[in-house]
């Protein structure tokens, strides 16, 4: 497979539009990832785009299979798989659909889902087990047993997660039952090539049989180009957002020509009904009116003193919204380095309604997902110093979450209702402590593109884009609440923790970007930040990338130390850390040092 022109893939770059994303104020931050995320149906240089010819041929294919399971579920179904935020939103989006099968349709649930490290990975995360193909071979073939069709979606935003290489190698295998299809967002000649621990094959030696495969109609690769992400490798950012994008749309059309065949016949013309939604999902990416953009400068900065002052950021909502804010909370520790606490998310019923495989993950209070346990261990505990984030649509009026604004009025902490429609009262604004986000979608506008689907798909249609609108509000939320916090340097996470074989190589790619030492120096300097020491011993320097992750995961700071023991010349681990105390935010320790 061939490198990119510099040598990094293009998910792994750094986007010139974000490039002073660290020295901005909030409204600017706003403008620089809503620009970024135009790249998403844009395109990206000559790249192929998701209005390409080749990626709607493929999408046109998976309708085709995905229909057929839908209306045939017997032994029969759809997983959708992936790695972090990409196995969240597999497990989001299965949960969704088979509830509107249910609901709607009657029918019994056909969606599935896998992520890398189970469900608690779906709340925590837990990166090293994206390296392990035969594991996720495993699993796969667990889930498939007794079934005669399967329709297996793989995701990997960077073409980079060997558990998903390992499935897709596993249906390669089995190509009489099962049809793969790889979602990801760089060119295939772009795929990981990079060896994996006690595995003889690659991403890029298995994506490219897959593509074998998708030659003579036996696979589909989902792969348009959406260019860099905000924050450098961030693809829980537009990655997510894409991904999220072309799985609804998936649905949206196999369940059109699902309730089409009961009522009013075949669907023709699938393809223009493909670009009808693209467009709609476009549309809503491009509207940012101006209110909403005052409006959430006013959310982030709020958000971003409560993480300067050691405070927290709570999400709590219902149902799919309100997971979307236990998703968002999810990627903060590794994305930024922060600790599970800083923020979190909430959901009214818990586990009880979460619908995942294994139920009540029974990891005690300190990371429970229920608002009845929000209520009862950190309501109390509430001060100005935390920001709590009501993620609300305008039917959720009357439930446990509006009973709990008014206790949180109590409290001295800054409650912000993020909503579909303005129903929070003005009058309830008091001291600029309660704050009012409206996600305004120009529905006027899709009132003629909808009307062409049956009432229940517009209305799951409008739900699915206000998901996308509360996804996308939420990560410039937390994104940029971490960067007031200084835990950004330009648009690179430098405390980002290293806990798998990619992580590794992003943090080494980082500091040669950075600091333009050589591979091999940040690689001797990141060892000894990972092993606490200033000489490594023959196994620590020349162990398993395993072996340092492992190491990596237990150390904090790996990244903000590494910086420093190569900034200042002779500087110790014991200096470094020392330094790091005196100034927390490595954006600050990072500038003072390099002036000195
Ligand atoms: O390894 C962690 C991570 O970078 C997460 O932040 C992200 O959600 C996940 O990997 C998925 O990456 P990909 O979709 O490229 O496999």
């Amino acid at each position: 497979m061939e490198a990119s022109s510099n040598g990094l893939r293009i998910t792994e770059r750094s986007n010139p539009v974000t490039q002073n994303i660290d020295t901005s104020a909030p409204q600017d931050i706003i403008n620089q990832i809503s620009q970024c995320e135009q790249e998403i149906f844009q395109g990206w240089k000559e790249y192929e785009n998701i209005f390409s010819e080749r990626i709607l041929q493929s999408l046109d294919q998976v309708v085709d299979r995905a229909t057929e399971i839908i209306t045939n579920p017997e032994k029969s179904c759809i997983v959708m798989s992936g790695c972090g935020t990409s196995g969240r939103l597999a497990f989001f989006v299965s949960r969704d659909i088979n509830k509107f099968l249910q609901r709607e349709l009657g029918q019994i649930p056909c969606c599935d889902y896998l992520i890398a490290g189970g469900d608690v990975a779906l709340l925590k995360s837990t990166e090293a087990q994206e390296d392990d193909p035969i594991l996720g071979s495993a699993i796969l073939d667990q889930l498939c047993a007794g079934k005669d069709k399967v329709l297996y979606i793989g995701i990997t935003c960077g073409l980079s997660a060997a558990y998903i290489a390992g499935q897709i190698d596993y249906c390669l295998h089995h190509l009489d039952k099962v049809f793969p299809v790889l979602i990801g967002f760089n060119p295939l000649n772009q795929a990981r090539d990079h060896p994996i621990e006690k595995w003889d094959q690659t991403c890029a030696s298995v994506f490219s049989k897959l593509n074998e495969a998708q030659s003579v109609g036996k696979a589909a690769i989902l792969n348009p180009v959406i260019g860099p992400e905000p924050i450098t490798g961030s693809s829980r950012m537009k990655g997510g957002t894409a991904t999220k994008v072309l799985l609804d749309i998936i649905f949206q059309v196999s369940l059109y020509r699902v309730i089409s065949s009961k009522t009013e016949g075949a669907v023709h013309n699938v393809r223009g009904i493909i670009k009808v939604l693209l467009e709609l999902y476009f549309k809503v990416m491009q509207s940012r009116p101006r209110e909403w953009q005052l409006e959430l400068a006013d959310v982030i900065t709020a958000a971003g003193k409560s993480l300067n002052n050691d405070g927290h950021i709570y999400y709590l909502g219902k149902d799919q919204l309100g997971m979307l804010g236990l998703i968002d909370a999810s990627e903060c520790p590794p994305t930024f380095g922060s600790d599970f606490q800083d923020v979190r998310g909430f959901i009214q019923g818990g586990f009880s309604v979460w619908g995942n495989h294994e139920g009540d993950l029974g990891l005690g209070s300190k990371h429970d997902i229920d608002i009845q346990s929000f209520k009862k261990n950190i309501l109390p505990q509430l001060s100005d110093r935390d920001s709590i984030i009501l993620i609300c649509s305008s039917k959720d009026q009357g439930n446990d979450i509006d009973s709990l604004c008014e206790d949180i009025q109590k409290t001295s902490a800054v409650m912000v209702c993020v909503e579909d429609e303005r129903t929070f009262q003005k009058s309830a604004v008091i001291d600029g402590s309660n704050l009012e986000l409206y996600l305004q979608i120009p529905w006027t506008q899709f009132e003629e593109p909808l009307g062409i689907f049956p009432p229940q798909l517009q209305k799951q249609i409008r739900k699915n884009l206000l998901q996308i609108c509360v996804k996308r509000t939420l990560n410039m939320i937390s994104t940029a609440a971490h960067v007031l916090k200084g835990k950004v340097y330009q648009n690179y996470m430098i405390d980002l923790t290293l806990s798998n074989n990619k992580l590794f190589h992003r943090g080494i790619s980082i500091m040669v970007k950075l600091l333009g030492v050589t591979e091999d120096l940040a690689t001797v300097a990141i060892l000894r930040a990972i092993y606490s020491t200033d000489h490594l011993t023959e196994g620590q320097r020349d162990g398993p990338i395993s072996q340092h992750i492992a190491s990596a995961s237990r150390t904090p700071k790996v990244l903000p130390v590494t910086i420093l023991l190569l900034s200042i010349e002779n500087c110790t681990i014991e200096e470094a850390l020392q330094t790091l105390a005196k100034y927390p935010a490595i954006r600050t320790a990072f500038h003072t040092l390099s002036k000195v």
